[in-house]
């Protein structure tokens, strides 16, 4: 009997999947009225229950198993040209959502479309689904075409890879927007280097020299010489340094460095490796003294955000362990950030009211957050399962759980009593663990259930009232947050990128190989008109006057700009004079400095 009702669901599932991943909707349309609509209304009824005891955590396997397939189907509706919502976008172009006003989401971003990717390739290289490939391969035209389009950031060499979006006919969106953001070329890249670690696996090495390898190179130099500049973070509105990215950026050079090395591109292994180190030095600053990661340094906020969590999971790397200098799931500073994070939503969405003060809770960006609502986001609330989940792969793996004074927060909020050590899994305390932070996992995850419309659409945020589905509807980046969080509940995980044994450096060159040089001439002007400097290398804008840099005129008439310069460089540059829009450069030659390899440097010239 029970293996009959098993074999009906499992055939009733695998069913649901083709049917929605082919768009076959009139043929098989009666088939699901008669065999699906019973079950469905069966797991409506079992979802609503989210106190996470038993019929709860029952009701989440219902909700993976009916919201897997329906997510896979909402994410491949929305990729050029034949997602049944993404008319109009190119072959392998991700539309972000089919939502066209409150918001308008039909561009494609590379953040999105890069996680959205990196979540189908994974499916495809594990072997999960291997018809994947003609998609991935028709994103990877797509990315080629985005990186050469010369948009408002600039040209692919001068600054242009860190454009956050585009139209989905692959031109430039040139309206106003938080521009660069550097977090797009890093998720790139790691995208498509866990696709030619699949390809160079399996003997396709000439179109990862030829093709991808290219790509990835461009992107990772633009990271390796630009990682220590401002940038607008993940939410597209703060611009300074910010972990998400900051994060990302380590990972992709790691990586990166790796497949340099096997392709035997040597420069780039040095130079991958010099940044990183120097990257990872870097992002340990983020910790801050209560306990958690200041996501951004500017921005004037508590720096509570879901930016750190979608760093961790997006970072995680089981081989490396619970380590904190990578931020690992499991790490002491990641699970005491995501306690101090979620305690941020528990007074100030009223669908979280009632909730007991160590139960999950919907989750938003960040507290402060007014976007379209300052909602509850679904990619969010998945975030924090997947966090879990990854640390409950790790700690089953190495069969124990250290508590440190700086998790013991997070783990008091399951055992009161709980001290600082490490439990076996011999230990009864152990598996009261395991098991009690699955269900905490699992709560989020009901969470989301509960405000999940019946068909499984995945909008960005929900009410924080009423729980109704709200802002973008089918936002690609939903689904696969839904499709990661799912795989991580099943213990799956991504292949390594080399998280494990890095060491922090034990000083930090914090301008990473930049070397700050300032930048003074004694130039008179008049009113309205501006001293820039442009030059030879991308951090002076490859001698482009139109995104020359402007020097302030605070110590007038001399004009100053400090800049960071890679070190042991001879630079070629020149002032320019802009005025009613006119450009009028220094006569020749060009002007060159020798950056120094390490400190800093001061040039003082005069207009000529
Ligand atoms: C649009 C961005 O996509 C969103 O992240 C941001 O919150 C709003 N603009 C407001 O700045
Ligand atoms: C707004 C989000 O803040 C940003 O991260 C995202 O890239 C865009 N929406 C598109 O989904």
């Amino acid at each position: 009997m029970s293996a009959i009702w098993t074999f009906a669901l499992a055939f009733a599932f695998a069913s649901l999947f083709v049917w929605q991943q082919d768009g076959v909707d009139l043929q098989l349309m009666d088939f699901r009225r008669t065999w699906l609509v019973p079950f469905t209304s069966f797991f409506e009824q079992g979802v609503e229950d989210v106190t996470g005891e038993r019929s709860g955590i029952k009701s989440v396997d219902s909700y993976v198993s009916s919201e897997g397939p329906a997510a896979k189907a909402g994410l491949l509706a929305n990729i050029g040209p034949s997602g049944s919502k993404a008319s109009g976008a190119k072959a392998g172009v991700v539309i972000a959502s089919p939502s066209t006003s409150n918001p308008n989401y039909l561009y494609t971003w590379v953040r999105d479309s890069s996680l959205v990717f990196k979540t189908i390739i994974d499916q495809f290289t594990s072997g999960a689904d291997t018809s994947l490939r003609p998609l991935i391969d028709d994103f990877v035209t797509a990315e080629a075409k985005l990186q050469q389009t010369t948009n408002p950031s600039g040209s692919v060499s001068s600054g242009g890879l860190g454009e956050p979006k585009f139209n989905i006919d692959e031109t430039a969106f040139t309206g106003d927007w938080g521009r660069p953001q550097r977090d797009g070329p890093a998720l790139r890249a790691t995208a498509l280097i866990s696709y030619a670690n699949w390809l160079r696996a399996n003997g396709n090495t000439t179109f990862v020299s030829n093709t991808l390898w290219q790509m990835i190179k461009l992107d990772l130099d633009y990271v390796a010489s630009n990682w220590n500049q401002a940038t607008f973070d993940l939410w597209e509105e703060v611009s300074s340094s910010s972990f998400f990215t900051t994060a990302v950026q380590h990972r992709a050079l790691r990586e990166g460095s790796a497949l340099a090395s096997a392709l035997g591109q040597s420069a780039s292994v040095t130079n991958y490796n010099t940044q990183a180190d120097s990257v990872l030095c870097f992002l340990q600053s983020y910790w801050n003294s209560n306990s958690y990661i200041t996501a951004n340094t500017g921005g004037g906020r508590s720096g509570k955000d879901s930016n750190t969590i979608l760093a961790s999971i997006h970072t995680f790397d089981s081989a490396a362990g619970c380590d904190a200098a990578t931020f690992q799931p499991c790490s002491d500073k990641a699970l005491a950030n995501l306690k101090v994070y979620v305690d941020s939503f528990r007074s100030i969405y009223s669908i979280n009211k009632g909730i007991a003060s160590n139960g999950a809770v919907a989750v938003g960006r960040y507290p402060e957050d007014v976007y379209m609502g300052g909602n509850p986001w679904y990619l969010s609330t998945f975030a924090v399962a997947e966090q879990l989940y990854d640390a409950l792969i790790v700690w089953n793996k190495q069969k124990s759980i250290a508590v440190t004074s700086t998790s013991l927060a997070f783990f008091q909020q399951f055992s009161p009593s709980i001290t600082a050590g490490t439990y076996s899994s011999s230990t009864s305390t152990f598996t009261t663990l395991i098991s009690d932070i699955k269900s905490f996992a699992d709560g989020f995850v009901a969470l989301n259930a509960k405000y999940t419309p019946s068909g499984g659409g995945l909008a960005e945020q929900y009410d924080r009232n009423s729980g109704a589905a709200t802002s973008a509807v089918d936002l690609t980046w939903s689904y696969a947050s839904a499709l990661t969080v799912f795989a991580a509940r099943q213990g799956t995980s991504s292949p390594s990128w080399g998280a494990s044994g890095l060491k922090v450096p034990s000083t930090c060159n914090t301008a990473g190989s930049g070397i700050p040089v300032t930048f003074n001439v004694n130039a008179t002007t008049q009113l309205g008109e501006n001293i820039y400097v442009t030059g030879s290398v991308d951090a002076l804008k490859n001698w482009s006057p139109d995104n020359a840099l402007l020097l302030s005129s605070a110590k007038y008439p001399v004009w100053s700009l400090t800049v960071n310069l890679p070190a042991s460089t001879s630079v070629q540059y020149k002032f320019l004079r802009k005025f009613n829009g006119q450009v009028t450069w220094e006569s020749d030659p060009n002007r060159q400095i020798s950056v120094p390899a390490s400190g800093s440097f001061t040039e003082n010239d005069s207009w000529r």
